[in-house]
């Protein structure tokens, strides 16, 4: 992957600055702290699709120290069928595609479990959440022994909100672990300290995808028109989000 900067002498211009995936969401029922039930859902699904979204990757939170995989993939399932047959009630089915996922919170130990089936369908990407909390040795061991012992590409979740709890040096070793994919929130444009570091990760070559992170359709609804409207203000956000669909094409 090219970083931002060779792509600005080599690439050439898109007709339309658009990013059709969100690659983090809380939509699927009755999963978690997302959507409260079918209804919500389908009312969040219309909301990207008015954002000119193409597909999401649902992402329930799981948390190996309260649930088993399996029983996580259940009930996943479940949720999946029941916002399959809503959707079809009302005629909409494809209206989006939605693949399913998780995002997997990173804990002492993870990595002795098979999380392959947690990785976005078809793909070999594992949404991976770090703690919120000072950065510690123990999560670098982690995360490489998921990568060695799983053969996952790990996609770390909305990375920009960690630049409140990590060091320079931290984020430092987390870049030398291995080729990330980091995902920003689309609030992350909004924030002058978070658009500065999303650019810093351009700027390193490293892939960046983008997610909503939505929950709800109210309080965190999906946002991607407000991310599109910030990412074509001027010269340089457009480049970056030239980047960005060129890091997120085909990944989906
Ligand atoms: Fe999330």
């Amino acid at each position: 992957m090219k970083n931002i900067a060779s792509m600005e002498k080599g690439g050439k211009e898109r007709k339309t600055l658009k990013l059709p995936v969100d690659f983090h969401t809380h939509v699927l029922p009755g999963m978690d702290d997302g959507a409260k039930n079918t209804d919500v859902s389908r009312k969040m699904l219309h909301l990207s699709n008015q954002c000119g979204i193409m597909k999401v990757a649902a992402t329930p939170h799981y948390y190996a120290c309260v649930e088993s995989v399996e029983n996580f993939i259940i009930r996943r399932k479940v949720s999946e069928n029941a916002l399959a047959e809503h959707m079809e009630a009302f005629g909409e089915t494809g209206l989006i595609g939605i693949i399913p996922g998780a995002e997997v919170r990173l804990e002492k130990e993870l990595s002795g479990k098979d999380l392959s089936p947690l990785c976005l369908k078809g793909t070999n990407l594992l949404l991976l959440e770090l703690p919120y909390r000072s950065y510690s040795p123990w999560m670098s061991e982690e995360i490489w022994n998921i990568i060695s012992s799983c053969g996952v590409v790990p996609v770390l979740a909305h990375i920009d909100r960690y630049l409140g709890f990590y060091k320079k040096s931290d984020f430092s070793e987390i870049f030398s672990i291995s080729d990330f994919i980091y995902q920003t929130d689309t609030d992350a444009f909004r924030k002058k300290a978070s658009l500065k570091f999303t650019f810093g990760l351009a700027e390193k070559g490293f892939r960046i995808v983008v997610g909503s992170d939505c929950h709800d359709t109210k309080y965190r609804p999906p946002n991607f028109d407000e991310a599109d409207r910030l990412l074509q203000k001027n010269k340089s956000n457009r480049e970056l989000f030239r980047y960005i669909q060129d890091c997120s094409d085909g990944l989906l």
